[in-house]
This record gives C-alpha cells, structure tokens and sequence, in this order.
C-alpha cells in the first residue's frame, strides 16, 4: 500500500519560523489596514466557477489553465478560488453593502490555489493579503491602496523594494489598444507561441506579458508602442492625480509604460511590486482599479481598486535581505513532576496559569537535574519543580533559569514572580 506521507506538489505545511513569519506579515496588514479604518472579511476558498470566469476573465490565463474546478453533487460548477477580489466583490453585491457608507473598505487574508508549474515563489496553494476599496472612484483612493502596499512591505524591514506604477486605461482605450496591437502583430502571426496566436484573437494586451522567446523577439523588433500612449483624456487625468496624490505621500515608484496584468478586471490605474533580489517570481504584489467588476458579475457599476500581495514571495524577500520574523514570546514556565503519581499534580498546576501565562508541564517525571535542563531546551523562562512536599502544600519550587534563583512559592505568588519577569 502506497505512503500517504507527502503533501500534494505545489502545497505546503506551515509551521514554526515560515509561520512566524506569515504571522509577523499578517499583524503588519492588520495594523496598517485596520488603522487605515477597513473591516476584515472572509469569503469562502470555492465560490461557482462563474465568479472567477466572468470577474477574473475568460480570456486570463487564471481561468484558461489554472483553476482548480470541480462538479459538486449536485452537477454545480465549482472552483478554488484562484484570487480574492471576484469574492470580495461578490460578497459586496450580495449584502448590500452599497447603502453603507461609501467607500467600503475591506481586507482578507487566506489561501489561494492555482494550478501553476510550481518554482520558487510559485505554488499551487499560496496565500495573499489584500485590500479593497469599494464604492468610489476618487484618485485618493487609488493612491491611498499603492500607498499602504507599499507602506505594510516596508514596514516590515524591506528595502529593495521597486514600485511600477501604470495605467490600463478606460475599455474603450483598452479597445483602441488592443485594435493597434492586432493590427500590428497579425502580418506576423505565425511567429508567435501558440499561446499568444490565442491570444490575438481574444485579448491581445496579454501577449505584452508573455515569457516565450519567440513573442519577445517579436515585441522588441516592431517597437510596439506602450498603453500609456493610447489613454483618453479621463484616464490620463485620472493617472496623472493619482501620481500627484502618491508624490503627496512621498511615496517613491516609477511609471511603467507596459504594465499588463494578469487579470481583466483592471481599468485605469495598475501596478506592481518588485522585490530586487528575486528572480523570476519577483513580484511580491500587485493591483489596480477594477471599476467595471461588479457589471461582469451582473451587479451595477461599482468603481473598486485593491492590491494583493503573495506571502509566500514576501517571505522569500525578507530572507533574502536577512529580515527575522518578530520574535515569539517565549515559554513563561516549564513545570516538571519529580515522581510519576504527580504528573497528574503538574497538569493541574499548569492549567492555573491558564490563558495569563505561557506554562508547559511534562508528563513524564523527571530527577531535578533532567527536569531543569528539558525546561532549558523548551526556551522556558522559569521551571518549576513538583516533588511530594510541593504537591501536599499546593506549592511550587521554581527556578529562575537566568539567574539561578530559586524560590518555593504557591501559584499566585508563583504567577506574580513569573509575570514580574524574574526580579
Ligand atoms: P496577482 O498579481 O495575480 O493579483 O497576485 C498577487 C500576488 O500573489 C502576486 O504578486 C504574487 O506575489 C502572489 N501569487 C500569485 N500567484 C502565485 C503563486 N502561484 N504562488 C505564489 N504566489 C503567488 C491578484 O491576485 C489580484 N486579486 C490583486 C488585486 C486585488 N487586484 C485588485 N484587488
């Protein structure tokens, strides 16, 4: 019988110091974002195909070969969700949260499951934080998401961070855009990756992010001229606020012309953010505005803009610049039974420290020696000892493993020396 002993390719257990450091990623977006005044919401991790299809996009290669779909017994057309903003947008739609006061801003955390190659920085489950601001289109806003973007990842230690900033524009410029570029690429389509060929046809913007050598050559021969170049007078008025609103706040990017990203929700406003000692995968996050969302999803026009960023990416970035996770609080008291008819003793002395205090006991006893040496390798602050005498006078001799001091107190006394730190 075959080993079921490793996890799926492409997903990966948690735990220890790659938890410490998503942990230590996560309370920096709970700060930044709920001082920033959002509410965190949860949406389910599978939602009906049709969220992601018609939000995300058919044309996307999330939805064209990524997703993970399943039938449920029902012969409904489910799948894990591949992002987070097609929920969000959902769940907006569906409670009405267009009568609370405009704009709604909320945040999540989770897993997110793509049917990548899994690499370095790519799995097949990850997990994001993002933000989105729903309910107005004012430039403040955009400016505002870019900002604590790049706000929460410096705010974690990062500094080789680079920041792009472009626009998609409105649809009708995206129509413009896309016309010139088949106009430009269909004499050559033949030279193109079969991916690409697909993608003349049905979206053309995406081949400008294509990795295949054939469709770069090509790019860089006909000197394709960038999306900027095509924004109507409103979108180029809407990206040059949010530009003044970003200088406003000091926050340093750069523009770029090219930026096409992954997902066809984006209008106007795009961007992403780089970490420069990552290779390939080096986007550790990305977003822009969505106002044309909640229409795909049959809601009314909802203008929207948000940004996700990869924890798993982060994490490589922060250790890659030798960045530690914040340090755990460590083990307050280890306590140990001296005889075997005590550890019963030792686990009703540890549950009076309970939640106040971070206190551990062993069930198995220990000789003195042995015990106080387990409470060293446990990183424990304190060990506390539980022979006969301790037990029948409801006390507890406790160490001081830092400065050696010893004292035999009962638990409160034990707690107000522990919680005193020791002195
Ligand atoms: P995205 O650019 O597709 O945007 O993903 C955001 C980040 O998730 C990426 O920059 C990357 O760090 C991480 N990521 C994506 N795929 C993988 C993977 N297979 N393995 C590891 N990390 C990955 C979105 O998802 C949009 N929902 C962002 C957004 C929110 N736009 C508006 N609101």
């Amino acid at each position: 019988m075959a080993v079921v002993t490793r996890a799926v390719k492409g997903t990966h257990d948690l735990f220890r110091e790659d938890l410490a450091y998503h942990r230590t990623l996560l309370n920096a977006a709970r700060r930044w974002l709920e001082a920033a005044g959002a509410d965190e919401i949860a949406t389910p991790i599978f939602e009906f195909s049709e969220v992601f299809e018609r939000g995300v996009g058919a044309s996307s290669d999330i939805v064209q070969k990524e997703m993970f779909t399943f039938t449920d017994r029902g012969g409904r057309a489910l799948a894990l969700r591949p992002e987070g903003t097609a929920g969000v947008v959902r769940a907006y739609l569906e409670h009405g949260m267009k009568v609370w006061p405009q704009p709604v801003r909320l945040w999540y955390a989770g897993p997110m499951f793509r049917a990548e190659r899994p690499q370095k920085g790519r799995q097949r489950q990850f997990h994001q934080f993002g933000y989105e601001v729903l309910g107005a289109g004012e430039p403040e806003l955009d400016a505002e998401a870019v900002a604590l973007s790049y706000w929460i990842l410096r705010g974690v230690g990062l500094n080789r961070l680079s920041l792009k900033v472009g626009s998609v524009g409105d649809r009708e410029d995206r129509e413009r855009y896309n016309a010139y570029l088949r106009e430009l690429l269909t004499p050559h389509t033949a030279r193109l990756s079969e991916d690409s060929q697909r993608r003349l046809e049905t979206n053309p913007m995406r081949i400008l992010d294509s990795k295949a050598e054939p469709d770069r050559k090509l790019l860089e021969e006909l000197k394709v001229r960038p999306m900027l170049d095509f924004l109507g007078p409103e979108a180029k008025a809407h990206f040059e606020a949010v530009q003044e609103r970003l200088r406003r706040l000091n926050v340093p990017y750069e523009i770029d012309p090219t930026i096409v990203r992954g997902l066809d929700y984006y209008a106007r406003t795009a961007w992403e953010l780089h970490h420069e000692l990552l290779g390939a995968q080096s986007a550790l996050g990305g977003g822009g505005r969505y106002d044309g969302l909640a229409e795909l999803l049959g809601g009314p026009p909802v203008p929207g803009v948000g940004w996700a960023v990869g924890v798993e990416r982060t994490v490589l970035a922060m250790k890659a610049e030798g960045l530690s996770p914040a340090p755990e609080p460590p083990l307050d008291l280890y306590i140990v039974a001296l005889a075997a008819e005590l550890v019963p003793e030792a686990l009703r002395a540890a549950s009076r420290f309970w939640p106040e205090l971070r206190v551990q006991y062993g069930v198995k006893p220990r000789k003195p020696g042995k015990a106080l040496q387990e409470a060293e390798r446990k990183g424990a602050r304190f060990a506390g000892l539980l022979g006969p005498d301790e037990a029948a006078s409801g006390r507890l001799t406790v160490k001081h493993l830092r400065t050696g001091e010893q004292r035999t107190l009962d638990i409160e006394e034990v707690k107000e020396w522990v919680r005193g730190g020791g002195s």
